[in-house]
């Protein structure tokens, strides 16, 4: 199995490029970038690579409808396409998991000290706080033909609305300031490393540090149904498909997304 493995990888770094050519383009305002860049793909005119990033974002989008907040200048608001092609559309949850990853892997090197943790589905953590979020829109036919990566981090700002739970910063955390251009630099050497283990079939791996990583795993916390009633349970993965299996009462529950909400 791990010669084969290996055979894979080696026959997939000869068909696959080694590493993403990125485009940034960079503009002081736009209503949401991942918007934006819908509109050049259905024009055609997004190719792999293209990173859109807004200094302010006056219509900015989050999970559920909801609206991103970012001050003017202080955050890291992009959007990145990707065209995974020979992803099978069955295996998209992996593109949310490499995004997540090479967020993480950025944060553990900004913030050594910290635990950085994924909640799932994609919302990136310290310290019980809410530090980065993630918007993909995917087009899917029997394989991914192009995900839309829309990427929120909180960088500078210190006071956010009140409305947000439980949000956080870089700026918060470290008690400096940090450049925004150097931090999507290093995000995009990140997801770089990330899409090629993707690229080289590494599957599994990425499942297994995803899961490794996952907020309140195997830590007893109380859930809520989409019904609205409430149950105590312990997180114990997610499974390939997205869905999180929370264990309750020696039963396992497999949940998509939307369908159950637990604590920020
Ligand atoms: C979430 O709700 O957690 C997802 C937030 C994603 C926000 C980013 S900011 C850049 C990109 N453009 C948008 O309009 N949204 C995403």
């Amino acid at each position: 199995m791990r010669m084969l493995r290996i055979i894979f990888e080696f026959w997939s770094l000869n068909f696959f490029p080694l590493a993403i050519k990125f485009n940034i383009k960079t503009f002081d305002k736009l209503p949401s970038t991942n918007d934006y860049v819908r509109e050049m793909t259905d024009n055609g005119a997004a190719e792999e690579g293209l990173v859109v990033r807004a200094k302010y974002q006056s219509k900015g989008k989050g999970q559920q409808n909801n609206f991103w907040y970012s001050d003017k200048e202080q955050n890291l608001l992009i959007s990145l396409v990707l065209r995974p092609l020979h992803i099978p559309a069955e295996d998209v949850f992996l593109i949310s998991q490499i995004t997540a990853l090479s967020l993480k892997d950025l944060l553990h090197d900004l913030l050594p000290e910290e635990k950085v943790r994924i909640k799932w589905p994609n919302d990136l953590y310290v310290r019980d706080k809410k530090i980065a979020g993630i918007l993909i829109q995917n087009d899917l036919s029997q394989h991914v033909l192009t995900s839309i990566i829309g990427i929120g981090l909180n960088v500078n700002q210190r006071v956010f609305p009140s409305v947000l739970p439980n949000p956080t910063s870089l700026r918060i955390l470290a008690g400096v300031s940090f450049c925004i251009e150097d931090i999507l630099n290093t995000l995009l050497q990140k997801c770089n490393e990330r899409y090629m283990q993707l690229l080289g079939g590494s599957y599994e791996m990425i499942r297994e540090e995803y899961n490794a990583c996952l907020y309140l795993l195997d830590l007893p916390a109380l859930f809520l149904r989409k019904d609205g009633n409430s149950f105590k349970g312990v997180i114990r993965k997610v499974t390939d498909d997205g869905s999180l299996i929370i264990e309750s009462e020696g039963e396992f529950y497999a949940f998509g997304f939307r369908e159950v909400e637990f604590p920020h």
